[in-house]
């Protein structure tokens, strides 16, 4: 094995869902990037898990490579290999495991394992030309994507609470699924995102989920949203056609307004008053808007990862293999990918 260095150069991989990317980064400094998103779920309208393994097996090989040639880096200069090992699609996450894997053993350089949540929330780490100042410890850090939605109480890069999170759907689920039901195409957050800019987002309203403390719930939404859209389809079957925009600005509304009222108790109860926010639905528009706006009436310190680093990616798990790095945290052979991770 190598010996630690100040500045080690990691190879990461991520591929807990349908999003095969290896990325490399120097200390905290990304030098490339590269994702293949896969296609082949929108037929389907969801990720079929099978399909996801299988396009991980034939893009691993030319994303590791292409992730190499774009930083100018060749393989046996590689320190470490940071690799996803969960929470995630289980022979999706197996596709990168056994890759890093065997690509550690013949580079002889150590494994890193990462947690996709952590990666996420350290993704506001990651140093680019265009990377703003990072949150200062401790902050609160929103983290909303396909498969969780959670608030977390960040101590510093490896003290991490989860404070509240959902108890049926996610925040992107309810994207997806409520875009389902308005036959968009999958993933829906895109689409409703950009079809909420022209409409009215008090067009129509939709109730929201009492639920106590911190913890969130999206299910019930879903629920009013598809027996209201078959109620008007009975009266009129172009209904969703002819009110689009105005039905997806008031879904987007509902659920920003959902998750900000969560993040505004969080705050209150804490006292902490630097907040980030990560995963897919990060990349939002109306709920980017929205913080800022609160943040900035409310003096809270706002951190909006770059738009490359909301949905999933192998930067943030190649800067959370340098942090583990760091400390001295490697991973050995018999490490084996895990559905379930908590932070
Ligand atoms: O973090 P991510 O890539 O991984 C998974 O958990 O799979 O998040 C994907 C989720 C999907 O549900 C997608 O619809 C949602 O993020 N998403 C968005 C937007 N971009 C992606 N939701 C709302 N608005 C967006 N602009």
């Amino acid at each position: 094995m190598k010996e630690q260095v100040e500045q080690p150069i990691i190879l990461g991989i991520e591929s807990s869902c349908d999003d095969t990317s290896a990325a490399i980064v120097r200390g905290t400094r990304l030098l490339s990037s590269v994702i293949a998103s896969q296609k082949v779920h929108e037929l389907w309208g969801g990720v079929v898990p099978e399909l996801a393994s299988r396009a991980h097996q034939q893009n691993i090989v030319p994303v590791v490579d292409a992730a190499f040639k774009q930083a100018n880096i060749r393989k046996e200069d590689v320190n470490a290999i940071a690799f996803t090992r969960g929470p995630g699609l289980l022979g999706s996450l197996l596709v990168g495991t056994s890759f890093a894997k065997s690509l550690s053993l013949a580079l002889g350089v150590p494994l890193i394992e990462v947690n996709n949540m952590q990666g996420h929330i350290l993704a506001n780490f990651v140093d680019t030309d265009d990377a703003t100042a990072h949150p200062s410890f401790p902050f609160l850090c929103l983290t909303v994507s396909g498969g969780h939605t959670q608030i977390v109480r960040v101590d510093d890069y490896f003290s991490m609470t989860v404070l509240g999170e959902t108890i049926d759907d996610a925040a992107g689920e309810a994207f997806d699924k409520i875009g389902k039901i308005l036959s968009l195409p999958y993933p829906a957050g895109p689409h409703i995102d950009r079809l909420s800019r022209q409409g009215n987002p008090n067009a129509f309203t939709f109730s929201r989920p009492q639920v106590q403390g911190l913890d969130f719930s999206f299910s019930g939404l879903k629920t009013s949203v598809l027996y209201f859209v078959q109620k008007m389809q009975k009266e009129n079957e172009a209904f969703v056609e002819e009110n689009l925009a105005d039905l997806c600005a008031s879904v987007q509304y509902t659920i920003i307004d959902i998750l900000l009222r969560k993040v505004k108790k969080a705050v209150k109860e804490t006292g902490i008053r630097t907040l980030a926010i990560a995963g897919g639905v990060s990349a939002n528009s109306g709920l980017r808007e929205a913080l800022k706006l609160w943040a900035s009436h409310s003096k809270v310190d706002l951190h909006l990862p770059s738009l490359h680093f909301t949905t999933d990616n192998a930067a943030m798990i190649a800067v959370t293999g340098y942090f583990k790095y760091t400390q001295g945290e490697f991973t050995d052979q018999s490490a084996t990918a895990t559905a379930r991770y908590s932070l």
